[in-house]
């Protein structure tokens, strides 16, 4: 059988990393798809030292490759969402199926992307696009889909993991492994999306999408960064039992449906929290399987490739599925997708950790307490650092399960306090289910 043909735009980690795994996996792909992958034409606006293109063709104009009557299959990995939405558009257009390890197209684009496809009667494939090489779209799109998603949480950042774990475990400052999550190619080409959340905002978007079958909402997702988490904070919620981690959660709920992303503690018991390095995990509520988690590589070159290679033996199979038959976009049918509201960051419910710089004079916890009780805030625990006489002292609070609203208002009536030393460090904590 003819080999299928795959046209390939960019010459950066994951797409070297694509070319090395369908050299290296030939023979053992051909046993899986009956037929030959073979990459006919690459798009590149440069030259990339070390990477063999010999008898391969080669474009600086990538639209080419996006339109070559020659390519079945056009994989895009240049990132970015304007030109690389122009180009699997033109693919899209001239017939090809697309793989793409873009997240953020697809959170930003894919509600009409899929639309397109869908009418051309090809596929787009997207697995690389969340979590590495972990193949957790696959995973709910296919082998949960008996289940009702109830949620998922989730470290969907390989670099802030990498970040966080570092400073957690070394002390070490956050720009010095920042810079090394760079060396080592896991961060975005603007690492303010790993560390400001706009990263993970993107996988999450996709992934609650598919787990619940509603459409792309990545402007609906509440996003935090952790370039502003501290050390002290790291130690204290240690402290308590708990790990920070950059986690993505979403969440169904009577009202709506919770889209969120922010530092937050988990127990340092849970498997999610001893999740360490560039690492990536997923942990996923199903009504009927319970819970599941699938961990690994969430960044790096081979890993993704993994992804990516992965997609192509799918479209190599799906060629010859027909179109109306073939796994959903988004897991439901376009026809099905439920349109749920996506609720406000104040309406979540979860425990909270409160730091607090406080004066030590008397009586002033006393009045924290009351405040926090008025607002129908309940502590689980309460830590009082020792300090330098004279000097504010670290308050650290951690709550029950309470409503943010309700929370953010006994703040703001706290931090009037004159005792009250500054704005509050506040933190939320995910329990996976656990009533606390
Ligand atoms: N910059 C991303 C990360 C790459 O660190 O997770 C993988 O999507």
């Amino acid at each position: 059988m003819k080999p299928i043909s795959v046209g390939l735009v960019g010459l950066g980690t994951v797409a070297q990393g694509t070319l090395q795994v369908l050299a290296k996996n030939r023979q053992e792909l051909t046993r899986r798809i009956g037929r030959e992958i073979e990459v006919t034409h690459v798009g590149a606006r440069r030259d990339r030292d070390g990477v063999d293109l010999s008898g391969v063709r080669v474009s600086r104009d990538l639209m080419a490759v996006a339109t070559d009557p020659e390519v079945d299959v056009f994989v895009e990995l240049i990132g970015g969402t304007d030109y690389a939405r122009e180009l699997i558009e033109a693919a899209i257009d001239s017939g090809k199926h697309v793989v793409t390890a873009n997240k953020a197209l697809i959170a930003e684009h894919g509600n009409q992307l899929f639309e397109k496809a869908q009418a051309r009667g090809v596929t787009i494939a997207f697995e690389a696009a969340v979590a590495g090489g972990i193949p957790v779209i696959k995973a709910i799109r296919e082998g949960l889909a008996a289940n009702q998603i109830q949620w998922l949480a989730g470290i969907i950042n390989g670099t802030g993991n990498f970040i966080l774990t570092a400073m957690r475990e070394d002390g070490r400052e956050f720009a010095d492994v920042l810079a090394e999550a760079q060396a080592l190619g896991y961060a975005e080409a603007d690492p303010t999306f790993d560390v400001e959340g706009i990263d993970a905002a993107h996988k999450l978007a996709i992934l609650a999408s598919i787990a619940f079958g509603i459409p792309l909402n990545f402007d609906a997702v509440y996003t935090q960064g952790i370039s502003s988490i501290d050390l002290d904070d790291i130690d204290f919620a240690e402290e308590l039992g708990y790990r920070i981690k950059h986690l993505g959660i979403a969440r169904r709920t009577d009202a709506g449906v919770e889209l969120r992303v922010h530092p937050t503690l988990i127990a340092d018991t849970e498997l999610l929290a001893n999740v360490n390095g560039v690492m990536n995990a997923v942990q996923i509520y199903g009504d009927a399987v319970g819970s599941t988690l699938l961990n690994g590589s969430g960044a790096g070159s081979l890993p993704t490739a993994s992804a990516v290679v992965a997609d192509l033996v799918d479209v190599a199979r799906a060629l010859t599925v027909d179109p109306t038959n073939r796994v959903p976009h988004l897991a439901f049918q376009p026809n099905h997708l439920n349109d749920l509201p996506i609720l406000p960051i104040e309406a979540t419910r979860c425990p909270f950790y409160v730091r607090l710089l406080v004066r030590d004079e008397v009586g002033v916890l006393a009045d924290i307490t009351r405040v926090l009780a008025d607002h129908r805030v309940s502590l689980e625990s309460v830590i009082q650092k020792e300090g330098v006489e004279g000097e504010a002292v670290a308050l650290i609070l951690l709550t029950h399960s309470v409503v943010e609203r309700d929370l953010r208002a006994a703040l703001s009536q706290i931090e009037a306090f004159a005792a009250v030393v500054g704005e509050p460090v506040v933190l939320r904590v995910e329990t996976l289910g656990a009533v606390l």
